[in-house]
C-alpha cells in the first residue's frame, strides 16, 4: 500500500481556495460574481468539481472561530461574516468528490486532539484518502472570547501546545495496525488485540488514553499542512508538516523561504522532498493584458477604504482605521501576539515601497497579501513556472478573485497553458492526496522527529 514519493515531481502542484466570498474583500461586489456564492453548498461542489476536472490536487477550506471583531457599522462592510464550519462542509465535498483532495483548517488552540483525530481519521475514510490538515494555531485574537478566555494564548505557548497536539493526534492514528481487525466470524474475534496500541501519553498539554475508535485510515494519518512562517511556525513544519503554505510576493523571498525551511528540515533529520511548499497566489486572468488590467481595477475600486483599513489593521495587529490614509505607516508598529508573520511581510513590503496607508491597503487586503499575478494565461502561467524553476515554490494555491468566474478562468485558460508546458498533469496517477503531492503513507508506529531545544 506504500505509495511511490517522487523527487521533486517534474510537475507543480496545484489547490484552489473555496472561499465563501473569495480572498478578495470586494470579490462579492463585483459585477460578474454571484454575491452569494458561499451560501450555497452547490457553489462548493461546483467549484470542487470544476478543480478535479482540472486535475488539480487539492481544494482548500480556510477557518477562522470567530466573525471579525469591528464595531457593527464597520463589521457590516466585511463579507466574512459566515461561513460553513469546515469538517462539516469537509464531509459532504469526500462524498460529492472521488479524486480531488481537500485541505481543512483546523486550530489546536482551541480544540482537543482526540477530537480532530477522530474527526480526521472518519473524513479520510469517507474520502477514501484524500484529507489534508492545515493545522493552524489560531492567529485571530478575538477567538479566545468564544472559549471561555479574556486573552488569547501567547505565541510560543500556542505552538508549544499545537506540536504536543500533534504528536497526540498522530499517536491516535497509529492506535491499529492497518490489518488489525480480522473480522473473524467462526472464531468470534472481532480484531487482533496485539494489532491494537494503546497510547496512554501524559504530557504538558494532554492526557490522552486512546485508542481511537476509528481504524487506521488510507492515507495511515492525513497529509500534514502548516503555514506558520514566525520561528516557532518554521519549526513545527520543518519537523513535522508535509506541506506548507507561504504569503511571500517575492522570488527573492520565496527562494529564502524555500531554502531556510527545506535547510531546517534537515536538521530534523528529514529528507526535502517530504514537504511541499505551495505559494499563495490570486491570478487575474484575461484574454489581453489590457482586460485582465481592467478586471483588477474594477476589483480595486471596490473596496471601501473603511474596510480596508480594518482588513489592514487586522493582518499587523496594529489599529491604522484612525491614521490618515495618505500618510505613511507610522515608524514603530509594535510586535503583534496575531500573526507575526504577515505583520513583518506586510511592514517591510510598506517600507520598500514607500507606500502610503491606501496605497498599502489597496495591495494587501486583496487576497490577504497574497502575491498578486495579473495577466493572460500564458503570462500567469510565466509567472508560476519562474517560481516553479527558481525553486521559490514546488507548487500554488490559487485564490480566485470573483466566484464562481475566477476558478473557471484559472482552470480554463492557466491550467492547460502550464499543461502543454509539461509543467502540469493530464490526468490523476492515484487516488490518494498523498499521491497527487508525491508524498509517502507514514509507517505505523513510525516515531516523528523528536523536538529540539
Ligand atoms: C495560505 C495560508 C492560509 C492560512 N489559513 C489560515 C486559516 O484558515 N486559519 C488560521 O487561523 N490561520 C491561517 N493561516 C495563518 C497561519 O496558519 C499562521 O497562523 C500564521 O501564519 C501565523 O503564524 P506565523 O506568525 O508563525 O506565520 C494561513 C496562512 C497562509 C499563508
Amino acid at each position: 500500500m506504500q505509495e511511490q514519493s517522487r523527487q521533486r515531481p517534474g510537475q507543480m502542484s496545484l489547490g484552489a481556495v473555496l472561499s465563501p466570498t473569495t480572498a478578495h474583500i470586494a470579490g462579492w461586489r463585483h459585477p460578474d460574481a454571484v454575491s452569494n456564492a458561499g451560501a450555497t453548498f452547490d457553489f462548493y461542489r461546483h467549484a470542487a468539481e470544476t478543480a478535479e476536472a482540472a486535475k488539480l490536487d487539492f481544494v482548500f477550506l480556510a477557518d477562522e472561530l470567530c466573525a471579525p471583531e469591528a464595531p457593527p457599522e464597520l463589521m457590516s462592510l466585511d463579507p466574512l461574516m459566515y461561513r460553513y464550519e469546515p469538517i462539516t462542509l469537509t464531509s459532504a465535498l469526500a462524498v460529492s468528490t472521488q479524486r480531488i483532495g481537500i485541505v481543512v483548517t483546523q486550530t489546536t488552540t482551541y480544540n482537543e486532539p482526540y477530537h480532530i483525530a477522530r474527526k480526521l481519521a472518519s473524513i479520510d475514510h469517507l474520502s477514501n484518502g484524500r484529507l489534508g490538515w492545515n493545522l493552524v494555531t489560531s492567529y485571530v485574537e478575538a477567538e479566545a472570547k468564544n472559549f471561555n478566555l479574556s486573552e488569547h494564548a501567547r505565541y510560543a505557548d500556542r505552538y508549544a501546545r499545537a506540536a504536543e497536539f500533534f504528536e497526540v493526534a498522530a499517536g491516535l492514528w497509529d492506535s491499529w495496525d492497518d490489518d488489525a481487525f480480522v473480522l473473524d466470524k467462526e472464531s468470534g474475534r472481532y480484531f487482533d488485540p496485539a494489532k491494537m496500541h494503546q497510547l496512554n501519553h501524559k504530557g504538558e498539554h494532554f492526557t490522552v488514553a486512546g485508542p481511537l475508535n476509528v481504524r487506521r485510515s488510507p492515507q495511515g494519518r492525513p497529509v500534514l499542512v502548516q503555514a506558520g512562517a514566525s520561528e516557532p511556525g518554521l519549526d513545527l513544519a520543518a519537523r513535522l508538516a508535509e506541506t506548507t503554505f507561504t504569503a511571500q510576493r517575492t522570488l527573492e523571498s520565496g527562494q529564502a523561504y524555500y531554502r531556510d525551511l527545506k535547510g531546517r528540515m534537515v536538521a530534523y533529520g528529514r529528507s526535502p522532498e517530504s514537504l511541499r511548499v505551495i505559494a499563495g497566489v490570486f491570478p487575474i486572468v484575461g484574454g489581453t493584458m489590457e482586460e485582465a488590467q481592467r478586471k483588477y481595477d474594477e476589483l480595486q475600486e471596490l473596496i471601501l477604504p473603511q474596510i480596508g483599513l480594518a482588513r489592514l489593521s487586522q493582518l499587523i495587529g496594529f489599529d491604522v482605521t484612525e491614521l490618515p490614509l495618505d500618510a505613511p505607516l507610522p515608524d514603530v508598529i509594535p510586535e503583534t501576539n496575531s500573526y507575526q508573520s504577515r505583520q513583518q511581510l506586510i511592514v517591510e513590503m510598506a517600507r520598500r515601497e514607500n507606500l502610503t496607508l491606501r496605497e498599502l491597503y489597496l495591495k494587501v487586503v486583496t487576497a490577504y497579501g497574497h502575491r498578486t499575478v495579473v495577466g493572460t494565461p500564458e503570462t500567469v502561467a510565466d509567472a508560476l513556472e519562474e517560481w516553479w524553476h527558481g525553486h521559490a515554490a514546488d507548487g500554488f494555491m490559487v485564490m480566485p478573485p470573483t466566484l464562481p468566474a475566477g476558478i473557471d478562468d484559472f482552470t480554463a485558460g492557466v491550467v492547460p497553458e502550464l499543461r502543454r508546458r509539461g509543467l502540469f498533469r493530464d490526468d490523476y496517477e492515484g487516488d490518494t492526496l498523498r499521491s497527487h503531492l508525491g508524498l509517502e503513507r507514514p509507517e505505523r508506529g513510525a516515531p516523528l522527529p523528536p523536538r529540539r531545544g
